[in-house]
């Protein structure tokens, strides 16, 4: 028996769950919808696990009443969705805008509003238009001014209701595995080189965005505006490897916290990094990491709020004599799981709960004592699938426990929390293999029934919100199963 002392959290916590576009809305060419990467990189073939691809997914284009009924039954106060921009916007511009995509949002948004559920809406989350693609994607300079209008667009069209907004989600994410390793669409593999392009583009259209927002927007609307950044929790392998955790944690976090929430440029020691290895590897242009220019808004102070997506820990070890020109040749630094800690589903995801306390202290001590989100957690399964995933729910516990201290002890303004994710969905190069949703969906059937995990059930995420709801100061012990 453990216990979340619920007394932890503030009345007006969001409690959430997640969900992105790509992988649950399906209706891939419906209704005018143009295409984005991943229809590209999933219809290749030999991309992603099983050739899966979200042509269908849980069909949440169609099905999006099921949705609103699971977030309904979940008691939700907050609901984060994606908007798919090549559904709004078929070849990513504002030349030409799908009437049918704008309804469908609109729909979406009024029904949760109308349900008492506030949505917290992600403009980018990994689904870029094949069109901008085409045009070089997040490598091209000027899809920071595309975005700026994508964005603008939204904000006008929907920012009457919503006020809670991520432009990009997981930009280290994206760079690393979309341009440096190549494993998640667009699949370029070039090392050392476009990650730190894409991943500077990216920054400047959240950046514009931001500041559309701030002087356009927020004088009528209201609203705040952020971008979810991903982190592991990493502490040294051994004593020796102090250095490295510190670079590790440089080239995650950092490379895209400190531009916003701290000087408005790259850490000091990444810039310096990447600059030496530049010049010893021969490399003619310069650093590879590209400068912000001061004619254009600054990234500093672009984030209404913090948030973050937390899933997993490392231990650092030092890798500074690699030699080869890539990211992690630049971080000098691998991270790797610590024995202690199981392996839910995927084999990236060791389940440590502690990390995400420490976590969150880290951001209030080294960024501000903004407001903080934890837009995902979660956890997976794979393989046969158990609507009894006691597994799962002892995780929730012992997570939710862990945000309860890092608020009551720690002193961290943690806002909320939104489980990832709402439903099984598209787990990107892993298909449907694996399974991170409060609940299950049948994908051998086409009506793509949702029916809800019993750790859900039973347990701890709905006992904790529940209880919490209420308003009552109760310390809530949780009874197992
Ligand atoms: C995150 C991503 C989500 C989801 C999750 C679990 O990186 O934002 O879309 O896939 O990982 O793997």
């Amino acid at each position: 028996m453990s216990a979340v002392d619920i007394t932890a959290f503030p009345k007006d916590f969001a409690w959430g769950a997640a969900t992105a576009a790509y992988q649950i809305e399906g209706g891939w060419n419906m209704d005018g919808r143009g295409p984005s990467i991943w229809d590209t990189f999933c219809h290749e073939g030999g991309r992603v696990f099983g050739d899966h691809t979200g042509d269908v997914a849980c069909n949440s284009y169609q099905l999006w009443e099921e949705d609103l009924k699971c977030i309904q039954q979940l008691d939700l106060s907050h609901y984060r969705l994606s908007v798919s921009w090549s559904r709004i916007l078929p070849d990513g511009t504002t030349n030409h805008i799908n009437p049918k995509g704008v309804e469908y949002y609109n729909k979406v948004i009024d029904s949760l509003i109308a349900s008492g559920v506030t949505p917290m809406i992600t403009l980018w989350h990994m689904d870029l238009p094949q069109a901008l693609q085409d045009c070089g994607g997040w490598c091209s300079a000027e899809i920071a001014d595309t975005f700026e209008s994508y964005a603008s667009f939204c904000f006008k069209t929907f920012g009457d209701r919503v006020k809670l907004w991520i432009t990009l989600n997981e930009p280290y994410v994206c760079a690393m595995l979309g341009y440096e390793d190549g494993i998640f669409a667009p699949g370029i593999k070039d090392p050392g080189l476009s990650v730190y392009v894409a991943g500077h583009n990216m920054l400047r259209a959240h950046a514009k965005a931001w500041h559309a927002y701030n002087t356009h927007f927020r004088p009528s609307q209201g609203g705040q505006v952020s971008l979810a950044l991903n982190s592991d929790w990493a502490e040294p392998l051994t004593a020796k490897d102090a250095a490295a955790t510190e670079r590790y944690k440089e080239f995650t976090l950092d490379w895209f916290a400190c531009p916003v929430f701290c000087t408005g440029d790259y850490p000091e020691s990444m810039r310096s990094r990447i600059e030496n290895r530049s010049l010893e590897l021969g490399y003619k242009q310069g650093s590879r990491l590209p400068h912000f220019s001061k004619d254009e808004p600054s990234p500093l102070g672009t984030a209404d709020f913090f948030a973050v997506n937390y899933y997993t820990s490392r231990k650092v070890k030092d890798l500074s004599e690699n030699t080869e020109l890539s990211f992690v040749g630049d971080q000098g630094a691998e991270g790797v799981i610590d024995p202690s800690w199981p392996i839910c589903g995927v084999h990236w995801l060791a389940v440590y709960p502690e990390g995400l306390r420490k976590l969150l202290k880290y951001i209030k001590d080294t960024y501000t004592s903004v407001p903080i989100y934890i837009t995902e957690n979660g956890f997976s399964q794979m393989g046969p699938v158990q609507i009894e995933d006691v597994d799962r729910s002892q995780f929730y516990e012992d997570t939710l426990q862990q945000v309860g201290k890092a608020i009551s002890q720690d002193g961290v303004n943690v806002k909320g929390y939104f489980a990832w994710s709402l439903l099984d969905n598209f787990e990107w190069n892993d298909g449907f293999n694996v399974r991170f949703g409060l609940f299950h969906v049948d994908f051998s059937s086409s009506e793509l029934k949702r029916t809800l995990y019993r750790s859900v059930h039973q347990r701890t995420w709905r006992a904790t919100w529940q209880t919490s709801h209420t308003g009552k100061a109760v310390h809530l012990k949780l009874c197992s199963l």
